[in-house]
């Protein structure tokens, strides 16, 4: 029987976490006067030990040991052949998928969320504030804060909020506090309220509420942290990648095609970017970052200089952004709903080193539940975006009669999220592209902000 699952020991797992900004060029975060952020200026958000870690250049950081240590509760984890989704899709390709879903809350963000808390933590924070969209993020951090004795506060988007009221329960279970987001706690909610008292809430609003409910407690022991896009997030991910990379090793084998959902981007850096090393250093390879047709971030929206949240806190960054007052439309997989993407990844996009793609999605369902009754496991809704582009993919190796190595990211189940396979069973379900016009109106925002130079790394 060939192996279904490869397994590392604890004594395997990567010591240390892969820092791309070693390889690749990047236009600089810049401040409200247009020049670029100094490590001070965002001292009231982060502790000054992660701040470090985001604008550093050296190539492998080690991992602290008691980051480690709490890792170690669900790390190395596996990686595992979808024998029966292959079997199903009569394809020659064989498919693994890294199983992010094994950790205590159930998805990669606790990758982050552990050292995150860990660092606050040696910094001498007390308290940590956070946004959350699907709820996963919120329950991470809830996590990884009871790990180190912290208090966590959590603004949930509201649609998210309503649809999936057990997140909030988890979060509890581990000393979070979470409200709906917009709220009337801080000014940005009241503003978002006040323009529409039925917004559903988006992630840049969120992210506007936790970074001013943070900098305005004013006691020094409150920090934010944000769950995906900056690029320490980035780099804590990227333990999958290198877990990924020595399975595929023990196997004698190596992926001819990388697949990660993206929302703000990290469960896809955190595979992909030790394969987009190894690409920059001459392997084949085809790296798919997958976003919904609803929130197309990578596959039409501008590469451009934008605010990461909605009241315009955050530096501008330079990524993919459907403009940083966009209100996602509310489909069900509330990850992927957020305006902007990663620098990082924006950056790899522009110098074609990864393809993005987007599906809709009823075709997301349709390959989750296909997964489900051939794997067993229940994806979350945005992880069933990855999977729609590995059944394509599964498909096209059929047609070419290739036997390709294909690997996905299995960034987490979805267990809390029944209310939406019910509604896609019940045919509830609708598909929602993005049209020109609503992606023009979002561009309006950042039409006179500075423009990031199109870099080339390596040259
Ligand atoms: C299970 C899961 N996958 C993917 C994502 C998307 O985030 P990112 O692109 O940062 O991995 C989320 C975000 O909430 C999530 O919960």
């Amino acid at each position: 029987m060939e192996a279904r699952k490869i397994l590392l020991t604890e004594d395997e797992m990567p010591r240390r976490w892969y820092n791309i900004l070693a390889d690749i060029k990047m236009n600089p975060p810049l401040g409200p006067d247009g020049k670029p952020v100094k490590a001070e200026d965002l001292a009231p958000v982060f502790p000054m030990n992660l701040i470090e870690q985001e604008v550093s250049d050296q190539r492998w950081i080690d991992i602290p040991e008691p980051v480690l240590e709490v890792l170690a509760t669900w790390r190395p984890a596996p990686l595992v052949r979808a024998l029966s989704l292959e079997k199903a899709l009569q394809t020659p390709a064989k498919i693994y998928f890294k199983n992010e879903s094994v950790s205590p809350p159930g998805s990669h963000k606790p990758n982050t969320a552990v050292p995150q808390a860990y660092y606050n933590k040696v910094f001498g924070i007390e308290r940590m504030t956070t946004e959350t969209g699907a709820g996963q993020w919120g329950s991470a951090l809830s996590y990884a804060c009871s790990q180190f004795g912290l208090e966590c506060k959590v603004f949930m988007v509201r649609v998210s909020f309503d649809q999936k009221p057990y997140r909030k329960s988890m979060m509890a279970a581990w000393g979070g506090k979470c409200v709906p987001s917009p709220s009337t706690e801080t000014r940005a909610g009241r503003e978002a309220l006040e323009k529409d008292p039925h917004t559903p809430g988006s992630l840049g609003i969120a992210i506007s509420e936790a970074i001013e409910a943070a900098v305005a407690d004013g006691s020094g022991k409150t920090r934010y942290s944000l769950g995906s896009v900056l690029n320490h997030v980035m780099l804590h991910q990227t333990i999958i990648g290198l877990e990924a990379r020595k399975q595929f090793e023990k196997i004698g084998l190596y992926p001819d095609v990388v697949v990660g959902c993206a929302g703000g981007g990290s469960n896809f850096a955190g595979l992909a970017f030790p394969f987009v090393l190894d690409k920059m250093n001459g392997k084949q390879v085809e790296i798919y970052p997958v976003e919904p047709a609803a929130c197309p971030t990578l596959t039409k929206a501008p590469f451009v200089y934008d605010h990461g949240d909605t009241a315009g806190y955050t530096p501008l960054l330079p990524m993919h952004s459907l403009g940083h007052a966009f209100v996602p439309p509310p489909f069900h997989a509330g990850g992927l709903r957020y305006h902007g993407m990663a620098p990082t990844v924006s950056q790899l996009v522009t110098e074609g080193l990864i393809t993005p793609r987007s599906v809709t999605q009823l075709d997301a369902y349709q390959a989750g539940v296909l997964t489900a009754r051939t794997e067993g496991f229940i994806p979350a809704p945005e992880t069933t975006h990855a999977l729609a582009v590995v059944v394509e993919e599964a498909r096209k190796a059929k047609e070419e009669g290739k036997q390709k190595v294909i690997v996905f990211n299995w960034s987490g189940h979805g267990l809390l999220d029944l209310g939406a396979y019910e509604r896609y069973f019940c045919g509830e379900l609708e598909n929602y592209e993005l049209s020109d016009t609503e992606i023009a109106q979002g561009e309006s925002i950042f039409r006179n902000y500075p423009k990031p130079k199109l870099l080339k790394s390596g040259s």
